[in-house]
């Protein structure tokens, strides 16, 4: 009757002192092939950074050089070739008008003006230092201010010169950059605007 007794003491039950003690992991090697593999990886990724050349351009990534970064020469030329119908909306239709036409009285015409199509270089400096005084145009007197367009670059104005003298019926040759570059340097001299049509008859 004695083994029947219950155990208080659970240490001491006969069931509990035959089972083996816990399995424990301990310290194990890893498996030999998990070593080699893992050994092998860590060369060949020495060797991968050895071998990937660092100064010069990666395979993987932005390729692009400076070289090519840079915009191609003729992207170059077209920025630089202004729009001049664009500058004409922009500085010059407010007075002139989008048709070219003026307002009567006020605003010159530049459709037909003889002083559109006519002489480039006298064109120029009515560009570039304005006009204030008495001008015929089209057989009308105007008495008003042209203002000065110095500020504007050879290409904007060249580009602007070459679009009042095509459109609206003019044909006239294109105003080249270089040639309001010599009027500007010819008349940098000149601060005040034009006193009208006589002066600008009589040399610019
Ligand atoms: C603030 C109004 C005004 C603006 C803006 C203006 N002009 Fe004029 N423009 C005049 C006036 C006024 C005259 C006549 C000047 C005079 O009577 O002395 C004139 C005269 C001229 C003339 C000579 C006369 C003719 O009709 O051919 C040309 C060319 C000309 N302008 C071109 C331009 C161009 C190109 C622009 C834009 C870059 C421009 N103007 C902007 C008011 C303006």
């Amino acid at each position: 009757m004695n083994q029947h007794k219950p155990d208080d003491t659970p240490a001491q039950s006969p069931q509990r002192q035959r089972e083996l003690p816990d399995p424990d992991e301990g310290v194990r090697p890893l498996p030999w092939f998990l070593t080699m593999f893992l050994g092998a990886m860590a060369m060949w990724g020495a060797f991968y950074i050895y071998s990937t050349p660092s100064g010069e351009e990666s395979s993987y990534g932005d390729q692009r050089t400076t070289a090519s970064l840079r915009p191609p020469a003729v992207a170059v030329n077209a920025a630089q070739k202004a729009d001049g119908k664009q500058i004409y909306g922009a500085k010059c239709a407010a007075c002139h008008q989008a048709t070219g036409l003026g307002i009567p009285g006020v605003f010159p015409p530049l459709a037909g003006s003889e002083w559109v199509v006519g002489d480039e270089k006298i064109l120029t400096s009515i560009m570039l230092l304005g006009v204030n005084g008495e001008m015929e145009v089209k057989g009308t007197v105007y008495k008003g201010a042209m203002p000065a367009w110095k500020s504007l670059s050879d290409g904007d104005l060249a580009a602007v010169m070459s679009y009042i003298r095509s459109d609206w019926g003019n044909k006239s040759a294109e105003i080249e950059p270089g040639s309001v570059a010599a009027q500007r340097e010819a008349t940098k001299s000149r601060t005040e605007p034009y006193k009208g049509g006589q002066e600008l008859k009589s040399g610019v």
